[in-house]
């Protein structure tokens, strides 16, 4: 089987701002409902480019905005035109040309190649999506004129190279998803420029140097995902404020290489369900009190470490975490067994997986 049978789908949207603009650039000449002659020219060598020169357009009755109840400002092209394995190669230098464009979406094509950084003349764009296909080469550094971009998902491609510090320019930015590619370097400071992010994904890449203590200017940041990169740094847990972020409902700071004590401030990130610090090099003690005075707390995930000395929560929340709490491959950590639980050989099954009974003495 081809690969490119599993990348079916191609959803380019285009939905046009409505400006409301009397002075606007002349309409098409016919009976039918108009748009724009230069952005019907842009939009059709932008579609050429992915289909090739022999699309005329035809498929596209009347016109690509011809629909819309509001003259030249909704234009939706969905899948079917779209549906082809042949979606392959460089993603055409023309799309820069549709400068009213509101979405874009390239979900899980074949394209390769680098991005064109003719994309950051979409200024009106809001939403931008490339994920699932095989761009290569670094992400360009031309973001700065995206002001209105609230989505931005380039992961699961091979980008290389560092994030560019014009995303601190995304003032408006929601959601950035940088997961699955091959991003190196230290995460640039403009990165806390973004005020209203609430997701930032970078899982599976190669960032390192830490993290910018400018994380914890985030703080509307209610998922933060940053497993398997080799963060290391010596002083990171200590030198972040965690209790800045509040908002915090999952944080996945899993294979990073980190270092030192488990973070305090982390207990006080009363929204947190999700806590993933599993696969570090986290050492001291496990501050289950605190841990388990998280009200939402659902999954916690602490599990190779060199954490030492005594788990001490309560059987009811090993009730609650059922299997979603793991703390073994921590050589050093123990669990006290009359403490928790009385019956022993019956609630065994209550325990944490692979962690000693504590040794009286
Ligand atoms: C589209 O942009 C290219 C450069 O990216 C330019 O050469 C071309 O004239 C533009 N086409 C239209 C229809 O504006
Ligand atoms: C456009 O393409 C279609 C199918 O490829 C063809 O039947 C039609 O004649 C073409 N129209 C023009 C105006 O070239
Ligand atoms: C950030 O969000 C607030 C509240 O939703 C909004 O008022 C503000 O305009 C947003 N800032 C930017 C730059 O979009
Ligand atoms: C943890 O740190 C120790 C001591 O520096 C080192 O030997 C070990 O390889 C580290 N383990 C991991 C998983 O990083
Ligand atoms: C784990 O921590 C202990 C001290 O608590 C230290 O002696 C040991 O070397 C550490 N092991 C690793 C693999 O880092
Ligand atoms: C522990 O549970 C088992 C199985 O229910 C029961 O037979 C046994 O009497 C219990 N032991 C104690 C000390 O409660």
């Amino acid at each position: 089987m081809f690969l490119q049978t599993f990348y079916s789908l191609l959803l380019l949207s285009l939905l046009f701002r409505c400006t409301g603009d009397e002075s606007l650039p002349e309409v098409t000449d016919n009976d039918q409902a108009p748009m724009y002659r230069r952005e019907r020219e842009a939009l059709y060598s932008a579609i050429q480019g992915f289909v090739g020169d022999s699309w005329n357009g035809s498929g596209l009755y009347p016109d690509p905005c011809g629909w819309s109840p509001i003259q030249g400002v909704s234009c939706d092209i969905y899948n079917d035109l779209w549906s082809n394995p042949g979606l392959i190669g460089k993603f055409p230098e023309t799309i820069g040309n549709l400068t009213r464009l509101k979405s874009l979406v390239v979900l899980e094509n074949g394209f390769n190649g680098a991005l064109p950084a003719s994309i950051c003349n979409l200024k009106s764009l809001k939403k931008m999506v490339f994920a699932g296909n095989s761009f290569a080469g670094t992400i360009p550094n031309c973001f700065k004129e995206l002001k209105e971009l609230l989505i931005l998902d380039l992961s699961r491609n091979s980008f290389s190279g560092t994030v560019p510090s014009s995303f601190g320019d995304l003032v408006s930015l929601l959601k950035l998803d940088l997961s699955n590619n091959l991003l190196e370097g230290n995460l640039p400071q403009e990165i806390g420029f973004l005020k209203n992010l609430t997701l930032l994904d970078l899982r599976n890449n190669k960032l390192s140097g830490g993290l910018s203590n400018n994380i914890e200017k985030i703080q509307s940041l209610t998922e933060l995902v940053l497993s398997n990169n080799p963060m290391s740094e010596e002083d990171m847990m200590g030198g972040i404020k965690w209790e800045k972020m509040g908002s915090l409902v999952i944080l996945d700071l899993s294979k990073m290489g980190l270092r030192g004590e488990f973070p305090i401030g982390l207990t006080k990130l009363k929204r947190l369900r999700f806590l993933g610090l599993n696969n570090n090099n986290l050492t001291g003690l496990v501050p289950s009190e605190k841990l388990e005075a998280l009200p939402y707390l659902g999954a916690l995930y602490i599990n190779g470490n060199n954490l030492t000395g005594e788990l001490r929560f309560s059987r009811k929340f090993y009730e609650k975490m059922g299997r979603r709490f793991k703390a073994s491959k921590n050589p050093n950590l123990c669990q006290p067994l009359e403490k928790t639980i009385s019956n022993y050989s019956h609630n065994k099954h209550l325990l944490p997986l692979g962690v000693k009974p504590c040794t009286k003495g």
